[in-house]
């Protein structure tokens, strides 16, 4: 059985401040919740403080993306020691954010992936595709090429600290939800292709989640999918009150 991950990527909100107020307010109810894993994902500049607030609780820390290297004349970067130093146990890669506004490719999306696991950091890979390629009868073909390429190189053994993030363009920050059998049907297709690539052990235990303007309203029906192990949450993770709403709809 797949244990579900809620994670709260706050993208480029939240001063310190905020991001301490918020992590508390979470706090309150989840800071013992066993049955899920709770992950928050707050900008690199919040990120030592929502650590500290969240210490000693079963509530994880994530960071919204990583450097594929070591150290050195990388500027504006922040590698895997940097996170770890801060007790981040997860990392956001490849958001369709950073696909398309910084044009990260598949390949140093790779990078990151390996390097993270390599470093005992869980990725989060987001896959997903854009309305007109889901209009085309595209999606498939697209979510397949980002799986395989992002995941080349990642042992059938690893995928137990693998995430994959379905996020359909369309549906991020848009109000636009897929149907709960839409996102279950790509789902289904991810879990099968892992399978071809490494294996059903594998595909058995790697997470799926599915994000893109999922709220309390709709994460029950989502949740409920057979492929469905979580959920990455963007708007609705920015308030206490429906992010604790869309765990609890994870128990
Ligand atoms: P929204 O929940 O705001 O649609 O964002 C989803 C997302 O991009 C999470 O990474």
């Amino acid at each position: 059985m797949r244990k579900k991950i809620i994670a709260g990527n706050w993208k480029m909100n939240k001063t310190i401040e905020e991001a301490v107020e918020l992590a508390a307010a979470i706090k309150r109810d989840l800071a013992d919740c066993k049955a899920v894993d709770v992950v928050l994902c707050p900008p690199f500049t919040a990120i030592k403080s929502v650590s500290d607030v969240v210490s000693e609780t079963l509530i994880n820390v994530g960071a919204q993306n990583m450097s594929s290297e070591e150290e050195g004349a990388y500027t504006g970067e922040i590698s895997h020691n940097m996170l770890k130093e801060l007790f981040v146990r997860y990392v956001i890669l490849g958001h369709s954010e950073r696909r398309e506004y910084y044009k990260e490719n598949d390949y140093w999306i790779n990078r990151k992936v390996l390097k993270a696991l390599e470093k005992k950091l869980r990725p989060i890979l987001c896959v997903g595709e854009k309305l007109e390629q889901r209009e085309a009868g595209e999606t498939e073909k697209v979510v397949e090429v980002q799986i395989r390429e992002g995941l080349k190189g990642v042992p059938a053994e690893a995928y137990a600290d693998v995430v994959i993030a379905y996020e359909p363009v369309w549906a991020i920050g848009t109000g636009k939800t897929a149907t709960a059998e839409q996102a279950q049907e790509v789902h289904a297709f991810i879990r099968g292709l892992v399978r071809e690539m490494v294996g059903d052990q594998a595909a058995q235990t790697v997470r799926i989640q599915y994000g893109g303007s999922m709220k309390p309203g709709n994460a029950p029906e989502l949740l409920a999918q057979p492929d469905i192990d979580g959920g990455l949450i963007g708007g609705a993770a920015l308030e206490a009150s429906s992010f604790v709403g869309i765990v609890k709809a994870a128990l």
